[in-house]
């Protein structure tokens, strides 16, 4: 599966910009890779850091330009790198409207406290004031709301009682650091997931069904039986696939003879003639799955259905 393409737009230092392109280097299977860092002042430091690492950098003022007028400029250094998703980090930039709603669901931010106390600036001094044991930061979707949008995980800071508002900047940073790249790794990884392209073909059957069935989504007919099953991390196995019925073992055992690498015997559904077939190879066949989709329906569809949907 071809990786996300990150950009990382920042304005000072550009350590968690850091943290994210050495977990993007360092994590098996990252499924993004950081392909342009760009900042509104071309003095950033994490710029040169960046560059010195071989990634693409672009610096641009914002001084003199309307908000939508800068963002046009990024947008289109965006496009240029053919960028899939944007991480904001520390970026000290309020986004146009434009902006926001292009990136929507593919842009996001880390702010160092735990939100929805303390958006905005001056979050130490606050969490200070307010005598509040406990700080930390957030990773959230960016929304038209500053610090607002969906957040997708945080990590708890312990504040300390001779704590500085710069003290506790620089742990929570810490935390930020292995916060952020697991939080948009998690995040890409599962839009990457197999589970909506499946959902929708399983769905489009006449009359099907979606139901959880011990965990996994299940496909069934109404009025008939379950015809699909998705299974992912079955049991830590760190495979994700399609169950469907075959015609029998003998087809199951043919299948599985024939494409090892595609097709298993899954557990407890293998034993009636169920089929495992991985969506996990990254050039999943997606006409072979509607087909298989389709099969299995007709094994479970009631007779009347069936009838009416394949004159058989
Ligand atoms: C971080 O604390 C981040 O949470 C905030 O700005 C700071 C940026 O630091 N939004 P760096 O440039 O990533 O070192």
């Amino acid at each position: 599966m071809p990786k996300a393409r990150l950009a990382v737009l920042i304005s000072g230092r550009g350590s968690n910009m850091a943290a994210l392109l050495h977990a993007s280097r360092l994590m098996a299977d990252c499924p993004y890779e950081i392909m342009l860092v760009a900042a509104n002042d071309p003095d950033a430091p994490g710029l040169a850091l960046a560059a010195a690492e071989g990634i693409a950098t672009f610096g641009h003022s914002h001084k003199g330009l309307t908000r939508a007028g800068f963002d046009a400029i990024i947008d289109a250094e965006l496009d240029r790198h053919q960028i899939s998703h944007v991480a904001l980090a520390g970026y000290m930039r309020l986004l146009s409207p434009a902006f926001v709603e292009k990136w929507q669901g593919r842009c996001f931010n880390i702010h160092p406290s735990l939100l929805p106390a303390h958006k905005g600036l001056h979050v130490h001094e606050a969490v200070l004031a307010n005598g509040e044991s406990v700080s930390g930061c957030t990773v959230h979707l960016v929304t038209a709301e500053l610090d607002g949008g969906p957040i997708l995980g945080q990590a708890r800071v312990a504040v300390l009682a001779d704590d500085t508002p710069d003290s506790l900047a620089a742990r929570i940073l810490i935390a930020e650091h292995q916060l952020y790249p697991r939080i948009i790794a998690r995040h890409i990884a599962a839009d990457q997931a197999p589970l909506p392209r499946l959902r929708a073909l399983a769905l489009a059957l006449p009359k099907a069904r979606e139901k959880l069935s011990h965990g996994a989504p299940g496909f069934f007919v109404e009025g008939g039986k379950f015809f699909a099953y998705f299974s992912d991390n079955h049991h830590g196995s760190g495979i994700s696939a399609l169950l469907v019925a075959t015609s029998g073992l003998e087809e199951q055992a043919m299948l599985i003879e024939q494409d090892p690498g595609l097709y298993y015997r899954p557990p407890y559904f293998g034993a009636s003639g169920w089929i495992g077939i991985r969506l996990d190879t990254g050039d999943t066949d997606w006409e072979m799955v509607e087909g298989w989709l389709r099969r299995s329906w007709e094994v479970a569809a009631p007779k009347r259905l069936r009838r009416l949907v394949t004159g058989i």
